[in-house]
């Protein structure tokens, strides 16, 4: 990527996560230079990430690539043409969006796919301790940890047909189906985890709505067993150029 773009080897880097932590691993174990990141959610918070962007970063011309990578497109809470059309308003004409997205494999299917193991989901410490996590940072409350989780919480998968994002007509569009894996407790429905597998063509023409598709590969990082597979779309903003 270093080599691709130009300005090659004074870049630099800025991540953007709602994750302290994660935020901070982003910024050490990177190898660009990384003035500052920005902590915040980009679905909730997205004016806040917008205007910190539009102050900080475009202030310069230089064209920017943002990155979604490891299929955070196919995890998000409130759907991906929500995203898609912020930030297809927010870019320049200069920008970039690369968007690398889990896509079904030939062998694919809601059981057999790896991430949808539900009772292994349960299985392992750090998993538990990490399902814990989620839910005290949502609820604000202290869920047991280890055994008691299991009890505490009750998960389900069930099968549905909006990942594209947002209802009825993405349903048409896209016309996939992928695994949302569902995680509830008492009375209150939380949604700690979601996510899609993408079809590549319907994926394709819906991400045309927002932006043109500069490149694409699919296969990408194959492994073998025809479940899972990624793709990665190069994008450039269709509102940057008729504004
Ligand atoms: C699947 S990981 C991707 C990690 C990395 N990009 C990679 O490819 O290895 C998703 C990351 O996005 C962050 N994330 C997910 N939703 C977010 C949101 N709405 N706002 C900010 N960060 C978010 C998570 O905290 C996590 O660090």
């Amino acid at each position: 990527m270093r080599d691709a773009l130009p300005g090659g080897k004074s870049l630099s880097y800025i991540p953007v996560d709602l994750s302290e932590g994660m935020l901070y691993m982003a910024a050490s174990e990177c190898d660009y230079r990384v003035a500052f990141g920005i902590l915040g959610d980009f679905e909730d918070s997205f004016p806040f990430v917008r205007r910190t962007i539009e102050q900080r970063v475009f202030s310069n011309p230089k064209a920017c690539l943002f990155t979604l990578l490891g299929n955070t497109f196919g995890n998000l809470d409130k759907g991906q043409a929500s995203l898609l059309e912020r930030l297809s308003l927010m870019m320049r004409a200069q920008d970039r969006l690369l968007l690398d997205v889990a896509v079904k494999g030939p062998k694919w299917s809601l059981t057999a796919d790896p991430g949808g193991d539900v009772a292994g989901l349960l299985k392992s410490q750090p998993r538990r301790t990490w399902i814990a996590n989620g839910i005290r940072r949502m609820l604000g409350e202290s869920p047991p940890e280890g055994s008691g989780l299991r009890k505490w919480v009750k998960i389900e998968t069930r099968s549905f047909n909006d990942a594209a994002g947002g209802g009825q007509s993405s349903l048409e569009v896209l016309g996939s189906h992928a695994f949302d894996l569902m995680i509830t407790r008492d009375t209150k429905d939380l949604r700690l985890l979601r996510v899609c597998r993408f079809e590549w063509e319907p994926l394709g023409k819906f991400i045309s709505n927002f932006f043109d598709v500069v490149g694409c590969e699919r296969d990408v990082d194959v492994t073998d067993d025809g479940m899972v597979r990624s793709g990665a779309f190069l994008l450039s903003s269709r509102k940057a150029h008729s504004r």
